[in-house]
């Protein structure tokens, strides 16, 4: 341990990085900042192939400075878990989604727990930055770890560290961002802190993984049940014919006991629609129904649906049914100025249009191809022109990207939904074309 920690004063140390993506390719530069030698590791070969060429798939992570790492040798990419060996120290940055049957698939922590077992030595430090349940880094990683004969806490280190990347977001980074670490044992906490004082300003020492864990989720729960209660004031508002951003804009001026959140056309992205159920499913263990977070996810899940009557009434009031209308989507992303649509309210939005008949097409400077086979979409982002603006039946405002020139827009199309309140401030005779959903 001694050694270790010695290695990471120095910064002498080297530390691997599994699974590069939004997560973990930020975190290969922080290390790489830092003045870590660093090991970036993937399953997916086309990924490292595009790494060593110097490119980045990311849209918001720029390819030059991995480049100018590579290049002077601080940092190397593989898909050879064999070299997992090299490394003082690992970072798992694997995806947790959930299956089918809407449960945790921890799959690729499994297997990449797996995988460094194979190749696990004494002294080395394993941190878990998945999100996931509380006692995953215990009760699933530590046995799979200890399959290889070393013991935890006196031949290797064992550690949870949630991620609180907000991608798009400039006030905060990785650097500037608390992080809280909990190790498996003391041994493994006292280790894992060490590493993590040298990326980021402050580190929260935790008790436990298990804290860690749970302090994860409780953050991303607080967001999915507090985005589902203005949702649903925002459709009980719309009937009452109330504006609940002006609600919002109104109770926000209160100095303490309130923190505002928006409505929006439902929730997306790998963390916030999915998170909070591995807990659901943990509690289920415990006998524990998590009513908040089944009650957030129905509302939330149900917004898409919100929207689609929005854009159907609308056409309706025009005399058009909403087979063969054609309907434009503005954005596609999640959130705004990223280019991310996993879990996207898009996908549910776009999926219940076509099976409407509706002509679908969409615009986003953030994502050229939205395909998703699993939902059987797949289009290609279209060119704005007046022109096409005007060819069409309905505007559907997803996500409010700064890039789009909403005056223009509304200018030339002749129906617009606005699920964010972006169109609040046109002038009033734009405005008179524009529903909120
Ligand atoms: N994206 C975010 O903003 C964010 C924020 C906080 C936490 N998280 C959490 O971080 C974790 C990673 O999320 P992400 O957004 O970086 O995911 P991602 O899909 O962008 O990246 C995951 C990477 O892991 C690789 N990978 C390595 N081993 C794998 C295996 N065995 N099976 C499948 N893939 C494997 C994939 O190829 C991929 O490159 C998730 O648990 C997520 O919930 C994400």
């Amino acid at each position: 341990m001694e050694e270790l920690l010695q290695r990471m004063a120095r910064r002498e140390a080297t530390v691997g990085v599994i699974g590069l993506g939004y997560v973990g390719l930020p975190v290969v530069q922080a290390l790489a900042g830092a003045g870590f030698s660093v090991l970036g590791f993937d399953v997916d070969a086309a990924k490292i192939a595009c790494l060593q060429r110097g490119e980045s798939y990311i849209s918001h992570i720029p390819a030059e400075r991995l480049l100018a790492y590579q290049r002077d040798g601080r940092v190397d990419f593989s898909s050879d878990y064999s070299r997992t060996a090299a490394a003082d120290a690992l970072i798992i940055c694997v995806p947790t989604p959930l299956n089918d049957a809407r449960d945790p698939d921890l799959s690729a922590v499994e297997s990449t727990a797996g995988s460094v077992a194979e190749h696990l030595r004494s002294g080395q430090l394993i941190v878990l930055q998945s999100t996931t349940y509380p006692g995953t880094t215990d009760e699933i990683v530590r046995p799979i770890l200890e399959s290889s004969g070393l013991v935890c806490g006196k031949d290797f280190f064992l550690a949870y560290s949630p991620e609180r990347e907000d991608p798009g977001r400039r006030d905060f980074d990785l650097r500037t961002t608390p992080k809280i670490v909990g190790g498996v044992d003391a041994a493994s906490g006292q280790v894992a802190v060490a590493l993590f004082e040298h990326l980021v300003e402050t580190v929260v020492p935790v008790s436990s993984a298990r804290v860690a864990e749970a302090a994860k989720i409780l953050e991303n729960m607080y967001r999915a049940v507090n985005i589902a209660m203005v949702n649903e004031l925002k459709m009980l508002f719309d009937r009452m014919d109330v504006d609940i951003w002006e609600v919002i804009e109104a109770a926000k001026t209160k100095p303490f006991g309130y923190q505002p959140f928006y409505p929006g056309p439902g929730l997306g992205g790998h963390c916030i629609p999915i998170d909070p159920f591995y807990l659901s499913w943990k509690a289920r263990e415990y006998g524990f129904t998590t009513r908040f977070i089944e009650l957030a996810g129905e509302i939330n899940r149900d917004m898409p649906h919100y929207v689609l009557r929005k854009i159907q009434a609308g056409l309706n009031a025009r005399r058009k049914p909403l087979n063969g209308s054609r309907v434009l989507v503005l954005g596609v992303a999640y959130k705004k100025n990223v280019g991310d649509f996993r879990e996207s309210p898009a996908i549910l939005l776009v999926q219940e249009l076509l099976s409407y008949g509706a002509q679908v097409s969409y615009h986003d400077p953030h994502v050229a191809l939205f395909d998703s086979r699993r939902y059987g979409i797949s289009l290609r982002s279209q060119e704005l022109s007046a022109a096409m603006l005007a060819e069409q039946d309905c505007v559907c405002l997803l996500t409010d990207h700064k890039a789009f020139d909403l005056e223009a827009i509304v200018e030339a199309a002749s129906f617009v939904v606005d699920t964010r309140n972006a169109c609040a401030s046109l002038p009033a005779r734009l405005r008179e074309k524009v529903v909120q959903a």
